[in-house]
């Protein structure tokens, strides 16, 4: 294994199927649920981006044979949006299809500003035709109130985050304080009128919120859930589950780890002093 695989595997489940099975099975063994993430992005060429596609379609083959009780998340830059959005469209229907023939439930991430409108432009053409799926909204975007009504009316499911990509200040929060705000108003709002929205969050004190506003407001565990990273802050995953919150983790596998690596570096300074470190030792 080299250096950098085996860094990288704090934060992804392994090269194949067969380990996020694994690591899924794990989770639900401790009363959690997951959702299965092939890593990659901006693939360019509709060949590469079908095959993504056909692997997905036999993940969620694999969810169902063994029991798992796993979603699936994915990037449609991964299914041949920089190709285009009709190739796109199709490409990810096929799986939508397959999920709803085995009664699961995919979301679409939310990537980088320059594809949020035509993300949610699709997300709203596939939930007419598959209301099992959902999306992802970035509280960092200043934008994003208005996504949200959006989408509540329409009874689309969304997780919300911070945001993980760096934005220009023009579109977006840049102080963390003003994101989390916007996270706490955004939580509410979704907890009030959303459809089984997903909290996904590693931040004890918006955790903390949610729990008060939940109870304050009398809105049950059953209501919603909290979402977490596969490595990142797994005692406070578990805690929440035997507190007895819904939990769901983000298990990410696959070969193409870079980016999402590098992205999980950048949230921690801590994580890049390790990566350091450990890179030059011999
Ligand atoms: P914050 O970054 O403030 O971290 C709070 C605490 O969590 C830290 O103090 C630390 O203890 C721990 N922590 C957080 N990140 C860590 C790391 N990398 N290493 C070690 N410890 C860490 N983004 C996006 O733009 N589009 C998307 O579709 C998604 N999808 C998504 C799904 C799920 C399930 C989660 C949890 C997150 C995402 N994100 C995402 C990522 C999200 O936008 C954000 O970048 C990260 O969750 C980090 O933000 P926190 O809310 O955890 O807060």
């Amino acid at each position: 294994m080299s250096i950098l695989t085996f860094l990288a595997r704090r934060f992804i489940a392994g090269e194949k199927i067969e380990d996020a099975a694994r690591v899924i099975k794990n989770l639900n063994q401790n009363g959690m649920t997951a959702t299965l993430d092939i890593l990659g992005e901006n693939v360019k060429s509709e060949q590469e981006a079908t095959q993504k596609a056909d692997s997905y379609i036999q993940a969620l083959d694999v969810i169902d044979k063994e029991r798992l009780n796993s979603h699936a998340s994915l990037k449609l830059t991964q299914m041949g949006m920089d190709v285009s959005d009709g190739f796109c469209y199709d490409n990810v229907s096929r799986i939508f299809e397959k999920a709803a023939s085995l009664n699961n439930f995919v979301r679409v991430d939310m990537e980088g500003s320059d594809y949020t409108r035509r993300t949610l432009d699709l997300v709203y053409q596939w939930h007419q035709q598959f209301p099992n799926m959902g999306t992802v909204i970035q509280a960092m975007l200043f934008r994003s109130l208005e996504d949200i009504k959006e989408l509540n009316r329409r009874k689309i499911r969304v997780r919300l985050c911070k945001g993980a990509y760096k934005e220009p200040r023009d579109i977006a929060f840049q102080d963390r304080r003003d994101i989390n705000e916007n996270f706490v108003s955004l939580m509410r709002l979704l907890l009030k009128e959303g459809d089984y929205p997903a909290i996904a969050t590693h931040d004890e004190k918006l955790i903390e919120a949610t729990k008060e506003f939940t109870q304050q407001e009398g809105i049950g565990k059953d209501q919603f859930e909290f979402q977490m990273l596969y490595g990142i802050r797994r005692g406070l995953q578990l805690r929440l589950a035997q507190e007895g919150y819904n939990v769901r983790v983000y298990v990410p596998y696959g070969t193409h780890w870079l980016p999402y690596y590098l992205r999980r570096l950048r949230e921690k300074r801590e994580n890049l002093l390790f990566f350091i470190s450990n890179f030059f030792k011999d």
